[in-house]
């Protein structure tokens, strides 16, 4: 399954011929400055939590695109109050099933309000499973053993986990979280993006490796292509 990366918490995952873009934040974001965002291409925008780098790209992609945004419920209607005409809340053990395959809406440990200082729900993050593959998103989290769960009922291709600490999980944790989930091929996000989430890229890579785990840390615009396990 081929993924972009477009820095920060932003990647896209081609599943089967849709486009599905998660927590989109490339205005604003100084690491993305190459990226265009108004040819970023979305059926599908999945916003794992109300904070502001997660979704600041999320509105004016859906309007121009006709994307169908994600959600939570509380981000779901916020984003519907904002003028997007398609959305889909979700709220948290809830799957839903897509033209491409199901997404389910899983367990995080962080915080969630929306840029205007309203309630933001609960924050999330999501297993799609699809014909193509499975993959699982944490979204801004703690380690927490209910990630265990994902690993008992879903096969993953490959994890897409935050690493850069202070605000979510860092290197150790991510570690854990991938054994927790049983997936060794982890793309990390969440990192570098400002002063106090920079981490040792090449560091981080490292532990992995010590752990028989392969962290993928892709430039702004840069994709790979997960094979299915
Ligand atoms: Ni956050
Ligand atoms: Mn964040």
């Amino acid at each position: 399954m081929k993924v972009t990366y477009y820095g920060h918490s932003c990647f896209a995952a081609q599943v089967a011929g849709r486009t599905l873009l998660f927590d989109p934040f490339i205005t604003g974001n100084p690491l993305a400055k190459a990226i265009n965002v108004s040819a970023i291409p979305a059926d599908y925008i999945l916003v794992s939590h109300g904070h502001e780098d997660h979704l600041a790209d999320a509105a004016d992609i859906a309007k121009r695109t006709g994307a169908t945004i994600l959600s939570n419920y509380e981000v779901a209607v916020w984003f519907g109050k904002q003028g997007v005409s398609r959305t889909h809340p979700l709220n948290h053990g809830g799957t839903c099933r897509l033209d491409f395959g199901s997404v389910k809406f899983v367990n995080a440990i962080h915080s969630s309000s929306m840029p205007d200082g309203t309630c933001g729900g609960n924050p999330g993050g999501f297993v799609v499973e699809s014909q193509e593959g499975n993959f699982y998103y944490s979204g801004d989290t703690a380690l927490t053993l209910d990630m265990k769960l994902i690993g008992e009922s879903t096969k993953l291709d490959f994890a897409v986990l935050c690493i850069g600490d202070n605000f979510t999980m860092g290197v150790e944790d991510a570690i854990k979280a991938a054994e927790f989930v049983r997936c060794d091929e982890v793309l990390g996000v969440h990192y570098n993006t400002f002063p106090p989430i920079k981490i040792d890229g090449q560091a981080a890579i490292s532990r992995f490796q010590a752990n028989r785990k392969n962290l993928h840390l892709l430039l702004p615009g840069e994709s790979h292509s997960f094979a299915p396990v």
